[in-house]
């Protein structure tokens, strides 16, 4: 008897991974709904509205399972509160905008803010940043930008896992060939100026009390972290673009289109959308959540030259 509670307990932990949401022990939600945060055009972007979402994020969580609603920047307080409780997880994606002045990141400090406060309650909500979605989780929690300007814009690279890594909740259920290709191989594409270098993290109290260190890279002088997950909370982030590898096509290098590459790309996705199964937050209506759809909307096709292959415009 002993045995089986004890068996049942650990199982318990494994499955929901936060001693917290396991109290709830609620089945998992297989109709997950996700935000993507919009975010100000960039500025060569001849489209006459001025926001956006990429929508090779939304194919992204799709391809896993997950349906996308857009978040718009420049709402009011309220209709963000009411979102919240209405989706399941937030994806916080890259772009070019300031992270610490833009509606950007204006709007994902009361999402974040929001999550905390849900997660402290319990109420398992999950958080993925992809490259100025990392960037801007590592301003959200230490309240300062530590970032560092490093020569990592179009080049793959192969991951460096830290010790643990393979233990950690995001890598832990990868197939072994997925994380050798991701150790091994150049499959990584990474398009950033800016970087949080393990110096500045590891002197920043904040940062590493909260982020746990997956991965890292180095550009040949500095190395900087490029998976991370948050100790506590069910919050991940890559400085690297995996929806790129199955979603973009822009004929330049830092871009990877190899078998691997795509395969790694779908198990972050589904890591992610996992976490998001968790999570109980639904529309108070069928129409509410009809209207809220991404399908809404339609992308528009950019040009094969464009980094973003098609984009929902906004406002
Ligand atoms: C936000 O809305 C206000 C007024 O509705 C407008 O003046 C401002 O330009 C908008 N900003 C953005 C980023 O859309
Ligand atoms: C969540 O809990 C942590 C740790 O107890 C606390 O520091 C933080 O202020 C809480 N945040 C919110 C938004 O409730
Ligand atoms: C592959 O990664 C290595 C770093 O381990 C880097 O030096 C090299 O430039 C990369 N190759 C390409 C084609 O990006
Ligand atoms: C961050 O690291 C860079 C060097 O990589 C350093 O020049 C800078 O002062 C650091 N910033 C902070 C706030 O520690
Ligand atoms: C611009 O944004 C508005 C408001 O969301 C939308 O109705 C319209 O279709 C968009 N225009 C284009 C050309 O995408």
């Amino acid at each position: 008897m002993y045995r089986q509670v004890l068996v049942l307990a650990v199982f318990a932990a494994i499955q929901c991974g936060f001693p917290a949401s396991c109290a709830r022990n609620l089945p998992l939600n297989y109709r997950p709904i996700i935000g993507i945060l919009a975010q100000e055009k960039l500025e060569d972007d001849p489209h006459p509205n001025g926001t956006y979402i990429a929508a090779s994020y939304v194919k992204y969580l799709e391809s896993a399972g997950a349906r996308v609603v857009p978040i718009r920047i420049n709402r009011t307080r309220e209709e963000y509160e009411k979102l919240f409780n209405a989706i399941n997880g937030l994806l916080l994606p890259g772009g070019n905008v300031d992270i610490e002045k833009s509606q950007f990141a204006k709007v994902s400090r009361i999402f974040y803010d929001l999550a905390m406060k849900a997660n402290n309650d319990s109420d398992h909500f999950p958080i993925w940043g992809t490259c100025q979605g990392f960037q801007q989780l590592t301003v959200l929690t230490s309240n300062k930008n530590l970032l560092t300007l490093t020569d990592t814009k179009e080049v793959t690279l192969p991951l460096t896992f830290s010790k643990g890594a393979k233990t950690s909740r995001l890598f832990k259920k990868f197939p072994k060939d997925v994380l050798q290709s991701l150790a091994e191989e150049n499959i990584t594409s990474n398009f950033h100026s800016w970087s949080l270098s393990m110096q500045n993290y590891s002197a920043n109290a904040e940062l590493k009390r909260f982020y746990r260190v997956l991965t890292t890279n180095t550009d040949g002088k500095i190395e900087f972290i490029s998976t991370m997950e948050a100790s506590h909370y069910p919050f991940y982030a890559v400085q690297w673009h995996p929806e790129k590898s199955p979603f973009e096509w822009i004929d330049k290098s830092g871009m990877v289109h190899t078998s691997s590459a795509v395969k790694a790309s779908f198990y972050t996705a589904q890591f992610f959308v996992s976490e998001a199964m968790k999570n109980h937050h639904h529309f108070s209506s069928q129409i509410e959540e009809k209207n809220a759809l991404i399908y809404n909307y339609q992308p528009f096709f950019n040009g094969l030259d464009s980094i973003f292959l098609q984009n929902y415009y906004f406002d």
